[in-house]
């Protein structure tokens, strides 16, 4: 879900939904603002997106109101409709906030509140918070959210209004976050810096059970004790047009588009002539570790995957891929010899969050991957790389993928170099040719997407798609699953190339998609094996290549040969023509590209 909040002078409302237009990929299941004029509360909700906001807006003629509060959606508690939208009131209409987040013991919360006569409107769990404020309130909202925060369990990022104080917003946060943005004579607060970067580059961001006052020329953060903070200014370096679609007709598209620059980003200082240079994190690098763990969630998973066999391959220390969903609730074996890798675009998924917490309970050190600079991953890891991928707005991730595959790649060099596991001529050889690897992006996309365009009629009526590949391969082939579900909704499998004939091949027949992957010349073929066995039973193979690995003497239904390069960067460029297949197979089904059904950008949820 998406935060906004705002106070000032000008138009609330339509600075809310503006605002809540740049989170739309936090959640769109429904939206909605509560704006206050003088003292009198206006609420407006609706079911589906904001356009359907705004229509209900614009029948109610200008609002003029310079306080309120907006809310975008994403549904954990009751189905997305009307009533379960925020704003959420209390029983009087005059205590009225949005939440982020689960609260977790809603229920019981709920119940006392009944037999001391609340009314609820919503099934939401985030409906008791305007409730227990209404009962804590006493003209001190700074007093009663400290009370509030005292009783609920879970996470959550609260901002609440009072048809008291017209001019003021409050914050409070745990486990979710919230910030806050400084502008002239105005001020905000939202869950994402992307929401204000059109209006400020200059935020406070909250920690956990932090609480702020906004006043249009004042903003006072407190603790539990009600005592007041000093806080540090945090200088946002995104440009609004980086949130901006550019004239592209999907960011997904635009994403794609923007990785050779991602690509060069991440490299720019890095090198010397045989020498990568990480800054802060080779410090912790070059601790004496027993192991590597490897922990995140969707896309950033399949990363880390890649991530594994480049650090085994490179570094010789055995490394552990866990998806954080399941790190906590299994023996894990963490402890101090552990080196922890957390992988997270928005640095704010629930799960991964709490997979780094309890890696720092036990001791590990952490290094995070994250693409937020301030998020709650970065700050609470021992170092962060930040993958620089500027913001990435489409639910799909595409660029932010390629740069942490790209991290992984200088990391793991790094730590071969650390352990004496490379030697200075091959690292040289990869470093000349990493220089050139954002040419090789910019070529691939530029080649591939005009078979990527065929390909897509090709599939697109098919039920299922299968994918395979071995080693690296296979985590690409992962990744290209999940890339063409999520946004196309055509059922997509990834196996291991040598597994299909362990179960899968029993559904291959004739015209049935299957993408092989095949970069790796040391396994490719067994995988052209693998290939034959599809053909055999008339399966349509689209076969992505490294170039020196040469397939003459088979005739599959599409060739994508990348550009030449030394096989071992071919993985990043092999991701892209999966990326450029599923978004045109999505074009072509008429899809919400930006904004998959059911998905969010950043799960704030367990
Ligand atoms: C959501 C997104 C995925 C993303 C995953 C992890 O499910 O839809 O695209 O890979 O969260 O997000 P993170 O921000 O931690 O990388």
């Amino acid at each position: 879900c998406g935060i906004v909040g705002y106070t000032g002078n000008n138009n609330a409302a339509e600075i809310l939904v503006n605002g809540l237009k740049n989170l739309e990929y936090r959640g769109y299941d429904s939206a909605g603002i509560a704006v206050l004029n003088e003292h009198k509360l206006d609420l407006y909700k609706s079911k589906g997106s904001l356009n359907k906001l705004e229509e209900k807006l614009d029948n109610n003629g200008k609002i003029l109101a310079g306080t309120g509060i907006g809310h975008t959606r994403w549904a954990t508690h009751g189905v997305p409709s009307d009533y379960n939208s925020h704003p959420h009131s209390d029983c009087n209409g005059k205590i009225t906030i949005v939440h982020n987040g689960i609260i977790e013991n809603y229920q019981d919360l709920k119940e006392d509140l009944f037999a001391k006569g609340h009314k609820f409107d919503s099934r939401t769990d985030s409906e008791v918070v305007a409730h227990l404020l209404e009962d804590f309130y006493d003209g001190d909202m700074v007093q009663a959210l400290i009370e509030v925060d005292k009783l609920l369990e879970g996470s959550y990022a609260i901002v609440a209004i009072s048809d008291d104080e017209p001019e003021t917003i409050y914050g409070l946060k745990k486990d979710s976050p919230l910030v806050a943005g400084i502008g002239n004579q105005e001020n905000y607060l939202a869950s994402d810096i992307p929401a204000l970067l059109s209006k400020t580059k200059d935020f406070y961001i909250f920690e956990d059970d932090e609480i702020a006052k906004v006043n249009r020329d004042r903003i006072e953060f407190y603790n539990l004790q009600g005592e007041l903070l000093e806080k540090d200014l945090f200088e946002a370096d995104w440009d609004a047009d980086m949130v901006d679609k550019q004239g592209y007709d999907h960011f997904m598209l635009k994403e794609i588009n923007e990785q050779p620059d991602v690509a060069r980003r991440i490299m720019a200082d890095r090198f010397t002539e045989s020498d990568i240079d990480l800054g802060d994190i080779e410090e912790i690098l070059a601790g004496d570790y027993k192991k590597v763990m490897i922990t995140a969630c969707g896309t950033a998973y399949h990363s880390g995957l890649i991530g594994r066999f480049l650090i085994e391959e490179f570094a010789d220390i055995p490394v552990e891929v866990e998806v954080a969903s399941e790190l906590r609730y299994k023996k894990n074996f963490i402890d101090k010899n552990t080196l922890m890798i957390v992988v997270s675009q928005s640095g704010e998924t629930a799960d991964t969050l709490a997979a780094l917490r309890l890696a720092k309970e036990k001791g590990a050190r952490v290094v995070a991957l994250t693409n937020s600079i301030g998020s709650s991953v970065d700050r609470e890891s021992d170092a962060s790389f930040q993958l620089m991928a500027g913001p990435e707005i489409s639910v799909a991730s595409t660029k932010a993928y390629v740069a942490m595959v790209l991290v992984f790649y200088l990391l793991s060099l790094k730590l071969g170099k650390l352990n004496d596991n490379i030697s200075e001529a091959r690292l040289k050889e990869l470093i000349d040719d990493l220089k050139r690897l954002p040419y090789r992006i910019q070529e691939t996309i530029s080649e591939f997407a005009e078979i990527s365009k065929e390909i897509a009629e090709a599939i697109k009526e098919y039920r299922s798609v299968f994918f395979i590949g071995r080693n690296i391969d296979y985590a690409l082939a992962l990744e290209g699953a999940l890339k063409l579900k999520e946004i196309s909704y055509i059922h997509a499998e990834a196996h291991p190339a040598g597994e299909l004939k362990h179960g899968s091949l029993a559904l291959i027949e004739d015209g049935v998609p299957v993408f092989a992957i095949t970069t790796r010349e040391k396994v490719a073929k067994k995988t052209l094996s693998n290939i034959e066995e599809v053909m055999a039973r008339g399966g349509q193979v689209n076969l992505i290549t490294a170039k020196n690995i040469e397939y003459d003497k088979i005739e599959v239904d599409n060739k994508l040969v990348l550009p030449e390069i030394d096989n071992i960067w071919s993985s990043v460029l092999a991701a892209i023509p999966l990326q450029l297949i599923s978004y045109y197979t999505a074009l072509e089904l008429g899809r919400n590209i930006d904004k998959p059904r059911n998905l969010a950008k950043s799960v704030t949820v367990e």
